[in-house]
């Protein structure tokens, strides 16, 4: 059920104070006031991380024959983002307030309406001196045109006047514009495309030949070590190569917490195919594209359009296998003017998060246009030969790209609840439980000893503790009432815990030594297992 735009943004803003109070998510460079676009990640944050991660790359790798991983480094030959198009073109327009300096992308600014004070420059009436520089300010509806002026007069203030007189104001009612700051109402700079790329030197000279770049993508180091990939992986055409990696964009607007970041880490898969025409030619017929459901398994006959449905449909089951269930995600078919030139089709799949429903992952059809390129400016050939089809072609591709960050985030919204609970004592408290899936889960059991300054407890506690943790990350805590200690483990979403009482130690007879409870986070219900059984009650959820 969608919710009223102040709860989302309270439960935001609930979710960003529960990150930094359990160590989930810190700003970069906090103690120096932070920087923007920037985060880190905590102890519990980093192992939810690492466990989103291994997820992906098993899937990818290790349970498939078709797809072989790589780990390429983040700075490359300058070359490549000529040849990917990223030196010339991505770049976004971006325009400058005229009074505050901040700088804001044109594409992001909502459309404005109200009445605009123009003016044609301004005088200081102390020294006669005079500024020609036209100026204007948004104002609006109904605000008094006083506001307007104030600050036109801080912007020629800026320029050097002192007892600064406005002159040939003139006002105009304006509707749905974008010119002026959404903040201060001053006029904005006219667009200018910045390239989003973090620029560096390669050695100690700081010269043109020596620029380097990093990263804003992982996936052209897929591309420019396709070849060596292919020849020593023996994968023939279809295959795939993963790579999970850090990424670097300097975004003119980071926002929404981490979603839009200047450095994050991206999970690429590109998955090279056969043309078309090669497929329709060794087969003789291209597998049509079911009107509704999916591929199912791959076969000889699929084209581009079947293998880029399937790489969607396999997305889509993966998400919801680490939680994200699909009425939480909605897929965006991109239209034939928004597709990228080199693309034959996209589709974005989205989350519902409380900011809106905004992208975590892209699957593109890139035809054969990365490898075109960097055989172009490579001079090396990037063809396959094809002994099967008993030809000779530069493979096409199918592009599944994930952010690992805005994933998180994903699973970190999803998981947040609260809920009104009763206590041992019969007192109401709210619970705050993040009910991650417990494959994602950062500590996937607590073991509790019911008491710290009984040892045979300790002692039995510490050993269930030995025996759990070679497979899973275990939080031992034996500190505080233990309903406390649940809640604790609540709040970073650890579906299991388990007690060590006096039943386990045999103080209450025979029967129950050797036994623990097992608590579930989610229903709260406890359970009693044998210690011997945990790992084998245990291991399956969470693998
Ligand atoms: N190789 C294709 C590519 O990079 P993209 O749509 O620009 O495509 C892929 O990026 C994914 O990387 C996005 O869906 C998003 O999850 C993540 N991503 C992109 N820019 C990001 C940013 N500034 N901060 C966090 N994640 C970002």
């Amino acid at each position: 059920m969608s919710q009223p735009a102040v709860k989302q943004t309270e439960r935001m803003e609930k979710i960003v104070s529960l990150c930094k109070r359990r160590g989930f998510i810190f700003q970069s460079s906090e103690i120096y006031g932070g920087i923007n676009g920037f985060w880190d990640y905590g102890p519990i944050g980093a192992e939810l991380k690492r466990n989103v991660k291994e997820l992906w790359w098993k899937s990818m790798t290790r349970l498939r024959d078709d797809i072989v991983g790589l780990d390429a480094s983040i700075i490359m030959h300058p070359t490549v983002w000529r040849a990917s198009g990223h030196l010339d073109t991505f770049a976004d327009p971006m325009v400058d307030c005229l009074l505050t300096k901040k700088r804001f992308r044109a594409d992001q600014i909502e459309p404005q309406s109200g009445v605009a004070y123009f003016y044609t420059g301004a005088k200081d009436e102390a020294s006669g001196k005079e500024i020609k520089e036209t100026f204007s300010v948004l104002l609006a509806a109904g605000k008094p045109p006083e506001s307007a002026r104030k600050v036109a007069v801080q912007f020629y203030a800026q320029r050097g006047l002192q007892n600064v007189a406005l002159l040939g104001e003139q006002a105009e009612k304006i509707e749905n514009t974008i010119r002026y700051s959404p903040e201060s109402g001053a006029l904005l700079t006219e667009p200018r495309m910045f390239n989003l790329m973090f620029k560096s030197h390669a050695g100690p000279v700081e010269s043109e030949e020596n620029a380097v770049f990093l990263r804003p993508e992982t996936a052209q180091a897929i591309f420019v070590q396709f070849k060596n990939v292919l020849e020593t992986s023996r994968q023939k055409v279809p295959f795939g190569i993963a790579q999970i990696g850090k990424a670097f964009r300097n975004e003119i607007n980071p926002r929404n917490y981490t979603f839009r970041s200047r450095e994050f880490e991206q999970m690429e898969l590109e998955f090279f195919i056969k043309p078309d025409e090669v497929v329709q030619k060794q087969t003789g017929s291209l597998a049509a594209l079911p009107e509704s459901g999916i591929p199912g398994e791959p076969q000889p006959n699929w084209g581009w359009e079947m293998w880029h449905k399937y790489w969607v449909e396999q997305r889509m089951s993966w998400y919801e296998s680490i939680g994200l269930s699909r009425d939480t995600l909605e897929q965006y078919w991109q239209k034939k003017e928004e597709l990228a030139h080199y693309a034959r089709a996209t589709v974005d799949i989205l989350y519902k998060f409380p900011f809106g429903t905004q992208e975590l992952e892209g699957i593109a059809a890139r035809g054969d246009y990365d490898l075109s390129q960097h055989q172009k400016f490579s001079g090396k050939t990037q063809e396959f030969f094809d002994q099967d089809a008993s030809a000779k072609y530069v493979p096409h591709v199918i592009e599944p790209s994930a952010g690992v960050d805005r994933l998180l985030l994903a699973l970190i919204c999803n998981a947040y609840d609260e809920e009104t609970v009763t206590d041992e004592k019969g007192n109401s408290e709210v619970r705050t439980v993040m009910r991650f899936h417990p494959r994602v889960a950062p500590i996937k059991v607590g073991v509790f000893p019911l008491l710290r300054n009984k040892p045979a407890l300790v002692e039995k506690a510490l050993a269930v503790r030995d025996l759990l943790r070679p497979h899973m990350n275990v939080f031992y805590d034996d500190g505080g009432a233990i309903g406390r200690r649940y809640r604790r483990q609540d709040e970073v979403g650890t579906p299991f815990g388990v007690t060590v009482d006096f039943d386990t130690i045999g103080e209450n007879g025979p029967e129950l030594e050797g036994t623990v409870t097992l608590r579930h986070r989610d229903s709260m219900k406890q359970e009693r297992v044998k210690i011997a059984d945990l790992p084998g009650i245990l291991l399956p959820q969470i693998q």
